[in-house]
């Protein structure tokens, strides 16, 4: 936004990068307030899920247990006995992680706005998988960097030559967000390989790494690393990235960083001028939780949940959505991704029409740092129930039957 005037008055300005950015994010965490509105827009887990008997149980007793601690300031790093668990959570045989590997944030996204503090000079080099998550596209935008596209699906696609000259490449190799396709084990091993012949930074983010509904898990980008390099503290390029937002709740906000303890310094730096430190409350109910086995026992009926519900998004796409656009069914994650058959449709467009009809879902536009790809969707299946996503689909044909009235 530019310095402009009123009756001859200089008003105060804005930073350049807030006219270069867009309000996604913020309809999709509002949308669920516009009554009878569908939200397919945005990553979010469905709240019966969320273990709330137990987290209220576990927050008193901390309160009780640790009064000065969980209501004062803490550490910047983050609890220590919270970093502690991580770091037993993600060792491994040839991956051994101590306190110093490991750094606890307000959330995933915290991370991310840290890595572009600690590692994006202006105008630098970012090495990404497109399409890629928007909130990191979000987080790197003020620093105006320019973007390499990495095409893991290409089988022509080069490793050493993507990373070569970054300041840091990024991918979510489960699931990704937007498009929910897993990175396959050869070009995990060529993504580390070559972040540790290049000395570039690999920035591994898992949030989604627990939904997965069918195969077996890959080996995570980290392990790979460790096993190349090994060392008593983790000391490699990868960068691993991990939350409690799709694992407990996101409200807690806590999200971890994984990495070697160079990494963990700079980021205490960068943390330094921004939260100072995570909540010491939802850090030791995060502690109880890991340590009362939280997870594991929440996970059936989130995975069992997740998946009757991408089957049931999918059937109703199959039925309604099949002649306009084409998907893969994910094998895990909170998305389809959805690529129309022709390439002069325009999400962009299709986007007011479709909340008019009642339905949210995200445009690809918003998941591409150039912002040119407009031709596909991404259709959330973790928020609501089968018969009210067969809703939102036929709201969406709804949609796109009105949107190409106007066209034709
Ligand atoms: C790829 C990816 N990274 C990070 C995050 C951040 O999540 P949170 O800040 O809730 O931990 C998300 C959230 O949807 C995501 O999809």
């Amino acid at each position: 936004m530019s310095r402009a005037s009123v009756a001859g008055r200089p008003r105060p300005s804005f930073a350049g990068w807030l006219g270069k950015t867009n309000d996604i994010t913020r309809t999709f965490l509002s949308a669920g307030r516009i009554p009878g509105l569908i939200n397919m827009g945005g990553g979010l887990p469905e709240p019966a899920t969320f273990p709330v008997a137990e987290i209220a149980r576990i927050a008193g007793e901390v309160v009780a247990a640790h009064p000065g601690e969980v209501l004062g300031y803490g550490p910047i790093e983050g609890l220590p006995e919270l970093r502690d668990a991580l770091a037993r959570r993600f060792s491994g045989p040839t991956t051994r992680l101590t306190r110093e590997n490991v750094f606890i944030t307000s959330g995933g996204m915290q991370g991310l706005d840290l890595l572009g503090k600690v590692l994006i000079d202006e105008g630098g080099l970012i090495a990404g998988q497109f399409p890629t998550y928007l909130g990191a596209l979000d987080a790197w935008r003020p620093r105006q960097p320019s973007f390499r596209n990495m095409q893991l699906e290409d089988p022509a696609f080069d490793a050493q030559a993507a990373l070569a000259g970054a300041q840091f490449a990024y991918a979510v190799p489960n699931f990704s967000n937007p498009t929910g396709r897993m990175v396959d084990l050869v070009t995990r091993k060529a993504l580390v390989d070559a972040a540790h012949r290049t000395g570039t930074w690999l920035v591994e983010d898992d949030p989604y790494g627990l939904l997965h509904y069918d195969g077996d898990p890959l080996p995570r980008l980290i392990d790979i690393s460790a096993g190349m390099a090994p060392a008593p503290t983790y000391a490699g390029p990868v960068i691993y990235m991990g939350t409690l937002s799709k694992e407990i709740a996101p409200g807690l906000r806590i999200g971890w960083v994984i990495a070697a303890p160079e990494m963990i310094e700079a980021l205490t730096m960068a943390k330094q001028g921004s939260d100072l430190c995570t909540s010491g409350l939802t850090q030791r109910v995060a502690l109880a939780a890991l340590e009362a086995g939280l997870i594991e026992r929440i996970q059936p009926t989130i995975l069992a949940t997740y998946r009757a519900r991408r089957d049931a998004l999918c059937a109703a796409m199959q039925a309604e959505l099949a002649g306009w656009f084409e998907w893969e069914v994910p094998v895990g994650g909170m998305f389809v991704w959805a690529v129309a058959r022709d390439p002069a449709l325009d999400t962009d467009l299709l986007l007011p029409h479709a909340l008019d009809a009642g339905v949210c879902i995200s445009p690809s536009s918003v998941f591409d740092a150039t912002g040119r790809n407009r031709r596909a969707i991404r259709i959330n299946f973790t928020l609501n129930e089968p018969e009210r996503l067969a809703e939102g689909v036929r709201r969406l044909a709804v949609a796109l039957t009105k949107m190409q009235a106007r066209r034709s």
